[in-house]
């Protein structure tokens, strides 16, 4: 964990409270805060009778579990000898009611065009694409890489991988081919799954050619890729190991059974950044994570039958899986989704979207409104937004001005706000209001869902009480909590479970206020949020030294008004190297080609040497304070080289 950044006191006003509207209560899932404070006292009084109830009315089991939890810290099998299939709760066990017909998914491509899957067609589709894959000798426990844009498609890709039990891996389409090339080889991926390119802002996303680099750079394991036709655009097909998505669709029958698989069989694996250079590989299971994403989706977003629920996430991050796909589907939602960036062709596509299928739910992230407020509140004012009955926030901390804007402006006032904390390796949402029955307060995730007990300690595991700042922990495990690191059950316990002996750690700051209402105050370790996207800085520093230039590099967070936090890289280059404008432009151009456009740090200072104590670590809460343009109020007693930190503010241009 760095040295660095010390939980700072909200100085968030919390007298603002807004109750859950009247009319929004009468008709919500969970009515009053009472009904809440009981619901939460149940799950407590018993977690294993409560998520067994949970477990057995919300989804369908081919055979029921005979222990609902095997605890064995930190190690979890949850529904033990429990057997049911993912595909079969999200799609067939619909196909008898009448959301059978109902939309699930409704899409919007960048260029405009639109479709609309129902449950039933979309159960035809995703019968075909396992039959497809077994074709291609895929077999459940096998591992399948997707890499593609956000068209359904993909969302049919991860259910046929689930009806035949093989583990998906995706690969967010920003990502470049070197971290592809990574996380398939991390994973041994025996199928790839993309598209010839996907489009963003009016250009193509190659995602065919970066699939063939990350292969030819060697990934052994890969014996086929699969690839769907989005743009039209040329792609070399190499024979035999390259296969039109449309040819085998065509070919392969629409019978395919969703097969019985143990709530502990790995349902998909998902890189995401920690505090060390590589990517770790969260898994996963079956059960939990349905029980717990199925009854969150319901609770917190208040599901009715007749809502268009938009979630902007790309299913590439964990929020696109939870969210967007599994939560809605199995609850037989209909779910949006939109394949292009938000302002594009102009900053009113969102609110268009939102007024042409109505959306009621709209759930997105604070970067976002963010950059919606400073386009201009002309944009949304210019189309009817009046569907909308909810509205919904996550990935990073909410500053109580855009709650606001985004209450008024959005909601017009009359819609709740649920405010959402979670992680990829907690599956599901853990700390939201109820939008019938939690008062909000803007800024803060206010209180734990039933059945979750997260607290805020010390360094020793004792609880700091109320409105101290301190380390954010879960004390009980939970359904959808993430299994292992894939092939490194080590790191799991020591990056999860070891830092707070006994339980697991967030690795965020968190306060509680006087009325127990928590307040996250953002990530304690090296990870940062950047615009929505979970990055290790340790990460950035390896893309950066494995640049010929590059002697020494480290990454800070600083802050941006509209991506919450920025990366500012301070570098030290190796003797030959002149620092030019022309070698900051190429080190983010390596950023962007080792991980992805996304990665690429704001600022780069050049600098002859970094500022380390006596042991040799580099001190980081100096640099943050440096990239922040603040003065340094820290302790640099322990710097070796005092006059290092007056050089670099001198070069603060
Ligand atoms: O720092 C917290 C922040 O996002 C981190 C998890 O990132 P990721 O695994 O990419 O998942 C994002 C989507 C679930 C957390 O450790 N975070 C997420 N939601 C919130 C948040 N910080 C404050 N408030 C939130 N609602």
């Amino acid at each position: 964990m760095s040295e660095g950044k010390t939980v700072i006191e909200s100085v968030l006003r919390e007298d603002r409270k807004f109750a859950p509207p009247a009319k929004f209560a009468s008709a919500a899932h969970v009515r009053s805060f009472a009904d809440y404070e009981k619901l939460y006292a149940e799950a407590a009084r018993d977690p294993e009778a409560f998520w067994g109830g949970i477990a057995g009315s919300h989804l369908d089991w081919f055979t029921r579990w005979t222990q609902v939890l095997d605890w064995q810290p930190p190690f979890a099998k949850w529904f033990v000898g429990g057997k049911l299939n993912v595909s079969h709760n999200c799609l067939d066990r619909h196909l008898a009611t009448p959301t059978r017909d109902k939309v699930a998914l409704l899409w919007e491509g960048e260029p405009g065009d639109s479709r609309k899957l129902t449950y039933a067609e979309l159960h035809h589709e995703v019968c075909k694409a396992a039959n497809v894959l077994k074709g291609l000798g895929v077999k459940a426990g096998d591992r399948v890489g997707i890499y593609m844009p956000l068209v359904p498609e993909l969302a049919v890709a991860m259910l046929a991988c689930t009806r035949i039990g093989a583990t998906h891996s995706i690969v967010f389409g920003g990502f470049s081919a070197e971290a592809v090339r990574d996380r398939m080889n991390d994973a041994k991926a025996k199928v790839v799954i993309t598209a010839d390119g996907g489009y963003r802002r009016g250009g193509v996303v190659p995602l065919k050619a970066s699939v063939d680099q990350a292969l030819a750079e060697g990934v052994p394991s890969v014996e086929a890729v699969l690839v769907l036709k989005r743009t039209g655009d040329d792609v070399p097909m190499v024979a035999q190991r390259d296969h039109w998505w449309h040819d085998e669709m065509a070919k392969a029958s629409a019978d395919c059974p969703a097969v019985p698989l143990d709530a502990e069989h790995p349902l998909f694996i998902l890189y995401t950044s920690g505090t060390t250079g590589k990517p770790k590989g969260v898994v996963h299971t079956t059960g939990g994570y349905l029980t717990h994403v199925t009854y969150s989706t319901k609770l917190v977003f208040d599901l009715k039958d007749d809502d268009v629920y938009w979630c902007t996430a790309d299913i590439g991050w964990v929020t696109g899986h939870s969210y967007v796909v599994y939560g809605p589907l199995a609850n037989g939602a209909t779910s949006l989704m939109f394949e292009g960036a938000p302002n594009h062709p102009k900053p009113d596509r969102i609110w268009e979207i939102v007024a042409k299928y109505g959306v009621t739910i709209l759930y997105t992230a604070p970067t976002l409104i963010r950059s919606v407020v400073k386009w201009g509140e002309e944009w949304p004012a210019k189309h009817d937004l009046s569907t909308l009955r909810l509205l919904g926030t996550v990935g990073e901390p909410i500053n109580p001005e855009a709650w606001m804007w985004y209450h008024d402006k959005i909601g017009g006032g009359r819609c709740p706000i649920v405010d959402t904390w979670w992680q990829t390796e907690t599956g599901g949402i853990m700390i939201s209001p109820l939008p019938g029955a939690t008062p909000t307060k803007p800024g803060s995730g206010t209180l734990p869902l039933p059945g979750i007990h997260p607290d805020v300690v010390d360094r020793t595991g004792k609880s700091v009480g109320l409105n101290q700042g301190g380390l954010l922990v879960v004390r009980k495990p939970w359904p959808g909590m993430l299994r292992t690191i894939y092939g490194d059950p080590e790191r799991y316990v020591k990056q999860y479970w070891s830092e707070i002996e006994g339980n697991y750690f967030t690795g965020d700051g968190a306060r509680r206020d006087s009325d127990g209402y928590y307040w996250v105050m953002g990530r304690i370790d090296d990870v940062v949020n950047v615009a929505g996207h979970r990055l290790g800085t340790m990460e950035i520093e390896s893309a950066l030294v494995s640049h010929r230039a590059v002697a020494e590099a480290a990454v800070v967070d600083r802050p941006d008004d509209v991506k919450g936090q920025a990366l500012a890289a301070f570098v030290t280059l190796e003797g030959q190297y002149q620092a030019s404008d022309k070698l900051k432009a190429e080190l983010r151009e390596h950023v962007a080609k080792e991980i992805g456009a996304f990665a690429k740090p704001d600022d780069i200072r050049f600098t002859d040497s970094l500022p380390k104590t006596r042991s040799g670590k580099i001190m980081r809460r100096l640099l943050r304070d440096i990239a922040a343009g603040k003065e340094s109020v820290g302790d640099t007693t322990t710097l070796e080289d005092l006059s290092v930190l007056a050089r670099l503010r001198e070069s603060d241009e």
